[in-house]
């Protein structure tokens, strides 16, 4: 019996040796707790005496970047969340150090929550995913929600970068939420023209099914509707860093392609809960015509191989490159449409897998400058406290690659296609979650049943 328990395990291993190499992305940050620049040491005593904050319930999720200005979310899914906007500075002048302290953006005041009874209006609550355009503006989708309580509306802010000034805030009517409450924007991706910044507009998933389209020009916003935006009840169930969890999301990550030649781009769509892509032309979207008369204009592009559900998405636009984090694998992988017309598992590709560095990448975005960032966090291990999250081990980590590094020698990279034989959707993924080769609590951890809209 022991003796096949250390077959099983020297596999393992050998499993690690091949897929658990994240030999393209660089580390950048790690941190094994989060902590923040407080507007000083007083402010900071004050507000660990008082609960509002609570080191350990501080966890990083979004990321994206502007300059010398990495700006990661922390979500405000438990209490004691210091600010849910931030960001660390890139720049030369900063040191060298690999964990530093998170910046709250634009400032603390605006990140605090209100006290009670006052208006929630000029706060940011609890923000995921963010877009930064190309005239230099910060889009955040706030939900409003603090650790599972109702503050207010989801809203919009843009920020202009260059000043730090609020240039919009715009409140989600509810009557683009879901009837029943199950609307979670997890981010958004703004679409502008760089010729005329007041062209924009900001494409808004919600998992429970929709698609929220604002307009800053004109200032309003609609919701579309398709079949396309749900989830697929075949892939709801996840496996990551032991944690079993059931997700019922829809669409969830969203890319841009360069613009075509009539001043409209693709945007390339999948939900959560799903192994397929979708596009549709953003003209249909800007356009006043509805959901249901525009059916057909909705596209199936393929799918990877059952397991290999994806959540954040981002385009490198020379490259044509779409990059998604690969939750249910610890992996990110790439797929091509200037390439590969079709994903199929012979036209994608898994650029990097990681069990440890990469165990939940909550996010990912690819930088003006072709760099590809990745955000982990373990996320499930921390949100429901299972025993095997540890403080002091390393739980968060931003890593960084060229983008040219990152697909060099894939799929993605040229019109060669894998030749691994190709595996029908209903078989396993051939990455097995990473649960068997670390080791750990293993498949043995109470399942859990997540609920993403608080
Ligand atoms: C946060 O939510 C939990 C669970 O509902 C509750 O027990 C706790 O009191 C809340 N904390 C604060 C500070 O509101
Ligand atoms: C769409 O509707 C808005 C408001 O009704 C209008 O201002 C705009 O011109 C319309 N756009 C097109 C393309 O018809």
């Amino acid at each position: 019996m022991a003796r096949i328990a250390l077959a099983i395990l020297i596999l393992g291993c050998c499993t690690c040796a091949v897929w658990s190499v994240n030999d393209r992305l660089r580390e950048v940050y790690s941190w094994k707790q989060l902590d923040f620049a407080f507007p000083d040491h007083k402010t900071k005593h004050a507000a660990i005496a008082s609960g509002e904050y609570v080191q350990a319930n501080n966890l990083p999720l979004g990321l994206e970047v502007w300059r010398d200005k990495l700006f990661i979310t922390v979500p405000r899914w438990k209490a004691g969340v210091a600010s849910t906007l931030n960001y660390v500075s890139l720049g030369s002048g900063s040191n060298n150090n690999r964990s530093p302290r998170l910046v709250p953006y634009p400032n603390y005041k605006m990140n605090r929550l209100p006290a009670t009874g006052q208006p929630t209006t000029n706060h940011i609550i609890n923000t995921y995913r963010l877009s930064v355009d190309k005239c230099d503006r910060l889009w955040v989708i706030d939900m409003g929600i603090s650790n599972g309580t109702k503050l207010g509306q989801p809203q919009l802010f843009v920020f202009d970068l260059n000043t730090d000034q609020i240039v919009r805030q715009f409140v989600i009517a509810q009557d683009l939420l879901r009837v029943d409450g199950n609307t979670w924007f997890p981010g958004l991706l703004a679409d502008t023209d760089s010729n005329s910044c007041n062209k924009a507009f900001a494409y808004l998933p919600d998992i429970g099914g929709g698609l929220v389209v604002y307009d800053f020009r004109q200032n309003t916003a609609k919701r579309i509707e398709h079949h396309y935006f749900y989830f697929d009840p075949l892939a709801t169930v996840f496996h990551i860093g032991g944690v079993r969890v059931e997700w019922p999301d829809g669409v969830f990550g969203l890319g841009l392609s360069e613009r075509h030649q009539n001043g409209f781009r693709t945007l390339y769509f999948q939900a959560m809960s799903s192994t397929r892509m979708f596009s549709v032309d953003t003209n249909i979207l800007q356009s006043n015509t509805t959901g249901t008369n525009t059916f057909e204009e909705y596209r199936h592009l393929g799918y990877r191989v059952a397991g290999m559900q994806a959540g954040a998405m981002s385009v490198d636009e020379p490259t044509g490159t779409i990059f998604y984090a690969l939750v249910n694998q610890d992996a990110v992988g790439c797929w091509n449409p200037k390439q590969h017309d079709r994903l199929s598992p012979k036209t994608s590709d898994v650029l990097s897998q990681d069990s440890e560095t990469l165990e939940f990448p909550a996010d990912l975005k690819v930088d003006q400058d072709s760099n590809l960032w990745v955000l982990s966090d373990r996320m499930p291990r921390f949100r429901f406290q299972v025993n095997n999250f540890d403080l002091e081990d390393v739980n968060y980590r931003v890593l960084r690659a060229p983008v040219a590094d990152a697909i060099r020698g894939t799929v993605c990279e040229s019109p060669r296609t894998l030749t691994r034989p190709p595996s029908s959707p209903d078989q396993p993924s051939p990455f097995r979650p990473t649960t068997i080769t670390t080791g750990g609590s293993g498949w043995n951890t109470p399942s859990s049943r997540m609920n993403d809209f608080d």
